[in-house]
């Protein structure tokens, strides 16, 4: 019997990073799992991956930014597997780490659209199948820029700000209602996300990385998906409205 047996998982951003490790790692535990990205190798790959260990599984293509895609997503979900138990809201970008001076118009806007508006659309998706079946568990990827305010560009630290308190917010109203939404606050992760970023702010990255030295080591995304199905399981049935910091005590210092 696995840790989630036969729950349904909605993954976003899952053909990649950490959001792939999620949906291997809750396919492991018996989820039937659907893997939403808008990238479509990527997301061909995980559902390949998910196959082969024989886990029932579902690819929809999504942008994350369009209402639609979104209401699709659930959709095709329940049409595939009948309900959803879990939604991990993970699908996310960066802001080049443009420092509060220098931050453009276009980059807010895309970094609020698929950090923080595409996380409400999902949520307030999630709720009615939730509220009909009597539970349901949200697991929200954050940051250590949602806990703490010098690691990253404006832009960024806002949204995952945003998420941390949407994460709190529809804890407290719809814990009673047997809905648990937490979430999870990486600090440095090497994936695509991470490693690729280029074209930075040169003053954003100087003066947000001061104090990567105090970092005591990266984490995998085997370690944050751990987190992940840990908040997803009843094991944490106790814990709402909570962000989980996950940077080995950088933020503890
Ligand atoms: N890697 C880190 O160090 C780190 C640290 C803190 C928080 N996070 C957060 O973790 C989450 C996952 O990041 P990752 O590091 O695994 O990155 P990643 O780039 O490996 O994966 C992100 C995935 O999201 C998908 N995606 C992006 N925009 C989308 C959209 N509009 N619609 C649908 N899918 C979209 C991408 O195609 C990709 O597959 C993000 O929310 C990120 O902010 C990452």
């Amino acid at each position: 019997m696995g840790r989630l047996q036969d729950k349904v998982a909605v993954i976003t951003g899952s053909g990649s990073g950490i959001g792939k490790d999620i949906a291997l790692t809750y396919g492991r535990e018996g989820a039937k799992i659907v893997v939403a990205d808008f990238d479509k190798k990527g997301m061909d790959q995980t559902v390949a991956e998910l196959k082969e260990r024989g886990v029932e599984v579902l690819g929809v293509q999504v942008d994350v930014t369009k209402e639609e895609d979104i209401s699709r997503m659930f959709e095709q979900a329940l049409a595939a597997f009948g309900t959803v138990d879990i939604l991990v809201n993970n699908a996310g970008t960066v802001d080049r780490m443009q420092a509060a001076a220098n931050v453009e118009d276009e980059v807010w806007n895309r970094v609020m659209d698929i950090n923080v508006t595409s996380v409400m659309r999902g949520i307030r998706k999630a709720l009615p199948i939730f509220l009909e079946k009597g539970h349901g568990t949200i697991v929200n990827m954050a940051s250590i820029s949602g806990l703490t305010g010098g690691r990253g560009g404006l832009a960024y630290t806002a949204s995952k700000h945003a998420v941390v308190g949407m994460t709190k917010n529809v804890a407290s109203q719809y814990g009673p209602q047997n809905i648990r939404c937490n979430a999870i606050g990486p600090a440095f992760i090497p994936t695509p996300l991470t490693l690729n970023m280029s074209n930075a702010d040169a003053f954003g990255t100087e003066i947000a990385t001061r104090g990567v030295g105090l970092m005591p080591r990266p984490g995998t995304t085997q370690e944050i998906a751990n987190i992940a199905l840990f908040l997803a399981s009843d094991e944490s049935s106790y814990m709402n409205g909570v962000t989980v910091a996950a940077d080995s005590g950088w933020s503890a210092y």
